[in-house]
């Protein structure tokens, strides 16, 4: 949600620390800050409310110079959005500062304690409260700034990526975490001397180096200027770090072209398909091969239920990988909204596996809820597109999407190559239980293959719906249909229109209209359905024809060639045929295309929708 950059090196702090926040900006974007200590040893905190860039223009005639440095771009949970809350936060002497992601859950008797002892605040966030702990511990265990973290955060109960900066050692950077993700990047500067980066993600290290090194929960890590790095946890027991070589490249954070993330993401989805599927199809042999499978095997042909957590645009693709698994590999599975089944007391059978599906991997929810369910003795498998996050680290088994970073807010291509992981999943586990023909078990696997040239196909197809975009922007509301594997689309259609254009959607099964959604049905009111000509096709003709008598406006994805639903519909998408089970992946990419033009004809900022953010790393 938030966002951490530091920098100890030989180069000046402030441009990296910049750089950074920009590229991290789609994590959380109210306001920001950053800390440096100049050659003079001062240390100066600089914050703004709004965009990285307004902090960019407040600076401009501030002294910003120094080759250490901490910065943060804030998304508000505690304290409304404005430059007192923004981070970093100085300690009461103002000899430290320090950047926090996460949420100190007792925050408020810890502030309550230290204000018996005549500490003031002043502002309302729980990461004061850390850097004022943090100080507390140095003056009354008269310890360094490295020990005091360690007997501050024993004190603390929640989740924290940190970065602190002690004025006094102008040499050293302090961080740690727990439950929020960390990463040490370990560069060389211009003339061959050591320097480190920090990160909440890989983005803004990348463009300096692809050593890194995961911080772990509950340790700490101090580094200096020799190049030296130390770790221990929090009871100071030496840790043993493990270097990590960064699988990414700059062009992928970049737009290319594209006047936004979102836009470049929707069009990237065939080939980032084709490389979530490279070497897991096996077209010669016509056969799946999922390593995270064949590692468990017997898990898989002994388990008797599936349960998939997720939350958001997780939970569409996790739901369309539902109706798959069940359908190819006769395996009952159940779909939870994380934040729900974390805090319910569910049933769990040995046998069951628990499935996570997460872009970002570091869904706090997401994350308690296959916590929960290991507690319980489940096998945990992880979907997650970002490389060593949390969720992966703390599965038994996965598989990742491999669809290259998403930095758009709105999921676009995780969803699809979600979905098509999924089918790749079920099919593995189909084809170990046998419960598909073999005719049937290729056809599936040569459609799929074909899915990549198709969705391009689609996007050539689809690409001038910017041309009647305009015409919607005056709807309050829409409604998405579909049946069958479509329902999920529909949902995930309604969700992308919401969060990008602030136009109130709702997404149902198509034959749930009559029972209540139907009387919202008038000439305001535009109707998206989706009507592929497979599965329940002349039920869903019904269902437009029920929306049409009550003057409803129809916008349709059908087949090409079909006219029946195009003479029906007002405005009409077209999609090539494929298998009922794969028209989700390209059925949903005019709803990307669709809600898109709508925000981008309202002129809203659609890579940062006001009030959201990339990873939900709080609850
Ligand atoms: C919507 C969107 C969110 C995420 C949700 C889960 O476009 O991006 O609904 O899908 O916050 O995030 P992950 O997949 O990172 O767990």
């Amino acid at each position: 949600m938030c966002g951490i950059v530091g920098y100890l090196g030989e180069e000046q702090a402030c441009p990296i620390l910049i750089k950074g926040l920009h590229r991290l900006e789609y994590r959380g974007y109210d306001s920001s800050g950053v800390a440096i200590i100049n050659a003079k040893g001062d240390l100066n905190v600089y914050k703004a409310k709004g965009k990285v860039s307004a902090l960019e223009e407040s600076i401009k005639e501030k002294d910003t110079t120094g080759t250490i440095g901490i910065a943060h771009t804030r998304w508000a949970t505690h304290g409304e959005p404005n430059a007192i809350n923004a981070h970093p936060h100085y300690s009461e002497s103002k000899n430290l500062a320090l950047v926090h992601n996460g949420i100190i859950e007792n925050y408020k008797s810890l502030r309550t304690e230290m204000e018996k002892n005549n500490m003031t605040f002043c502002s309302q966030t729980d990461t004061e409260v850390l850097v004022q702990l943090v100080e507390y511990m140095m003056n009354t265990h008269n310890c360094d700034m490295y020990t005091a973290v360690q007997l501050a955060l024993k004190n603390v109960i929640g989740a924290y990526a940190i970065a602190i900066l002690d004025k006094s050692h102008p040499d050293q950077l302090v961080c740690a975490r727990k439950g929020s993700p960390l990463i040490i990047g370990l560069g060389k500067s211009a003339n061959g001397r050591a320097e480190f980066f920090l990160g909440s993600d890989a983005t803004p290290i990348i463009e300096y180096t692809n050593k890194v090194i995961y911080l772990q929960d509950e340790e700490i890590a101090i580094m200096d200027r020799s190049g030296h790095i130390d770790i221990t946890n929090l009871s100071n027991v030496k840790q043993t770090p493990q270097l990590v070589t960064l699988q990414m490249n700059l062009d992928q954070l970049e737009k290319g072209g594209y006047p936004h993330f979102m836009l470049k993401e929707i069009w990237e989805q065939p080939n980032a398909l084709r490389t979530c599927i490279r070497g897991r199809l096996n077209m010669a042999d016509k056969d799946v091969l999922l390593s995270g499978i064949l590692d468990h095997k017997e898990k898989f042909l002994n388990c008797n239920r599936i349960i998939i957590c997720a939350c958001g645009t997780s939970w569409h693709s996790a739901l369309i990988g539902k109706y798959f698994i069940e359908e190819a590999a006769q395996i009952p599975v159940e779909v939870e909204y994380a934040s729900e089944f974390r805090y319910r007391n569910p049933v769990i059978y040995p046998n069951d596996i628990v499935i996570a599906v997460s872009q970002s991997g570091e869904t706090a929810d997401t994350l308690a809820a296959i916590q929960l369910a290991k507690s319980k003795g489940a096998f945990l498998y992880g979907i997650c597109n970002v490389i060593g996050s949390s969720i992966a680290r703390a599965t038994d088994s996965g598989t990742y999407l491999h669809v290259g970073p998403e930095i758009g807010v709105a999921s676009t291509k995780a969803f699809t190559g979600q979905v098509i992981t999924l089918a790749l999943l079920g099919l593995a586990i189909a084809k170990e239980k046998k419960t598909l023909s073999d005719e049937m078990f290729h056809m599936l696997v040569n459609e799929l293959q074909q899915i990549p040239d198709k969705m391009q196909w689609t996007l050539e197809h689809n690409k001038n719906i910017d041309q009647f975009a305009q015409m919607f922007t005056y709807c309050k509301n829409f409604i998405y249909l579909g049946r069958g594997y479509n329902y999920p689309v529909a949902l995930e259609g309604a969700l992308k229109l919401k969060e990008i254009s602030y136009i109130h959607a709702e997404g149902y099964p198509a034959a749930e209209m009559k029972h209540g959604p139907i009387a919202l049905i008038d000439e305001e009111m535009p109707v998206v359905v989706i009507a592929p000509k497979r599965g329940m096709y002349e039920k869903v003709v019904s269902n437009i024809q029920e929306i049409k008598s009550r003057k409803g406006k129809i916008i349709s994805v059908v087949t090409e060639g079909d006219t029946v639903v195009r003479d029906m519909s007002d405005y009409c998408f077209v999609i090539p045929d494929t298998r009922d089970c794969f028209v989700p992946l390209l059925a949903v990419i005019p709803l990307q295309l669709l809600s898109y033009y709508v925000a981008i004809a309202k002129g809203r900022n659609v890579d940062q929708p006001r009030n959201l953010a990339k990873s939900v790393t709080v609850e």
